[in-house]
């Protein structure tokens, strides 16, 4: 037991109240908003983060469960001056209208498409020219756990899909 976690590459203590969520500790203890709270029953994926290198719902788990473990939040993946390839997609593409959901999209995204290379071919279609390819259906599929209230989930798939190709 270490009692520590790491979060965007930081060390950090975990909370006293062995009863504070994952998404209360990043929240309101570290100050990381970026990952929204929702539903706050594993139902919207507004609160996704990456955990040793899986998505999961930051609200549906204890901060004290990861006691060493490698959490990454949407501040970890780019900033405003250096955003990753899927923040700049879903700029390039309009993939959001309010914006509550994105960071979990993108962190969803992130890791999902991770795990597809990881599991390449297996996981994912094969072009005619030996590439990964992924179409749209899957794509959805594989997202189904991140709602998007204002329905925007064409330019969701067209971001996703623009970075996978
Ligand atoms: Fe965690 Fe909705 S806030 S799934």
């Amino acid at each position: 037991m270490s009692n520590t976690i790491s979060v965007n590459g930081t060390q950090q203590p975990l909370p006293e109240d062995p009863r504070t969520s994952l998404l209360d500790f990043l929240r309101h203890d570290l100050g990381l908003t970026g990952t929204k709270k929702g539903c706050d029953h594993g139902q919207c994926g507004a609160c996704t983060v990456i955990v040793n290198g899986i998505r999961i719902n930051s609200c549906l788990t204890l901060a004290a469960m990861h006691d060493g473990d490698e959490v990454t939040t949407i501040e970890g993946l780019g900033t405003p001056d250096k955003p990753s390839e899927l923040q700049k997609a879903f700029l390039e593409h309009d993939g959001f209208q309010c914006g509550y959901c994105t960071p979990g999209q993108i962190c969803s995204a992130t890791a999902m498409l991770q795990e597809i290379a990881n599991n390449w071919p297996s996981d994912a279609s094969e072009s005619l020219d030996g590439q990964m390819t992924i179409t749209g259906e899957e794509i959805r599929e594989r997202m189904s756990g991140n709602l998007c209230r204002c329905g925007a989930y064409a330019n969701i798939v067209a971001a996703i899909r623009d970075v996978a190709e």
